[in-house]
This record gives structure tokens, C-alpha cells and sequence, in this order.
């Protein structure tokens, strides 16, 4: 669940952020009710695109504002994007039952990097802002 804490002040990001919680809770919910796997595989998939999309967006939002940890911040999104993938892989070859472990993973990810490495770009964006107005 987005919460007001999870806010890095651009609403458009903030709007990206609450709907990967909401596709993450498909999917949640999606294992909760027994959904087929070729459902569950859909879940997955879109999740897995608009995480992409969304990775695109941010690290574009960084880049603007010449945040200078961009390198370490794509570097995060790549190994999820890569973690996303492996699961995705696994579930169409079979090998990997979905399960409860893997939305806590997903989810524990997304709000432990919101809460860190994008709160980290919002403050250095704050510092920039509040830098502007003095001078
Ligand atoms: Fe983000
Ligand atoms: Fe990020």
C-alpha cells in the first residue's frame, strides 16, 4: 500500500509508484484466489512492463535534475528488472510455483527502495529547490 511517506513530491512518479502497489496486489490477490497460471503469468508480465516503463520515467526525472547517483540507482532498477524476469522465465517453464514468498519479495522491494533510493533523489531534488529559492 502507497502511503503519504512513500511521497517523492512529483505526482506523476508518485502516481507510477501507487499502481505498481496496485498490480502487485493483483497478483496477490490473484494467488490468494487460485487464479490459472496463465493468468497469473498475464499479472506478472504487465507488472513486469509498466516496472520498465516506470524505471524509464524515473531515471529520466533523476537525469533532469542532474542527480549524481543515477548510475547506482539504474544499476538497482536493472537487478530488479533481471529479478522480474527470472521469475517470469521460471514461472512459463514451470519451475516456479507462485507463491505468497514471491509478492512479499516484490512488494518488501518496492517499498524498501521507494522508502531509500527514490527518497534519496527527492531530498537531494528538495536541497536543489530550497538552494534556488535563497539565491
Ligand atoms: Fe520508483
Ligand atoms: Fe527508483
Amino acid at each position: 500500500m502507497w502511503t503519504n511517506d512513500l511521497s517523492v513530491d512529483n505526482v506523476m512518479i508518485d502516481n507510477e509508484h501507487k499502481q505498481l502497489f496496485m498490480l502487485i496486489d493483483n497478483f496477490y490477490k490473484g494467488i490468494k484466489e487460485n487464479s490459472p497460471k496463465e493468468r497469473l503469468e498475464e499479472l506478472i508480465l504487465g507488472l513486469f512492463n509498466y516496472t520498465k516503463t516506470h524505471f524509464k520515467n524515473e531515471e529520466q526525472h533523476m537525469r533532469n535534475m542532474n542527480y549524481p547517483d543515477l548510475e547506482v540507482h539504474k544499476s538497482l532498477h536493472a537487478s530488479f528488472v533481471d529479478q522480474v524476469n527470472n521469475y517470469y522465465d521460471r514461472l512459463k517453464g514451470g519451475k516456479l510455483i507462485l507463491s505468497i514468498e514471491v509478492t512479499n519479495f516484490l512488494k518488501d522491494w518496492l517499498i524498501n527502495h521507494i522508502k531509500g533510493s527514490d527518497q534519496q533523489y527527492a531530498a537531494f531534488e528538495r536541497t536543489q529547490k530550497s538552494m534556488m529559492n535563497i539565491n
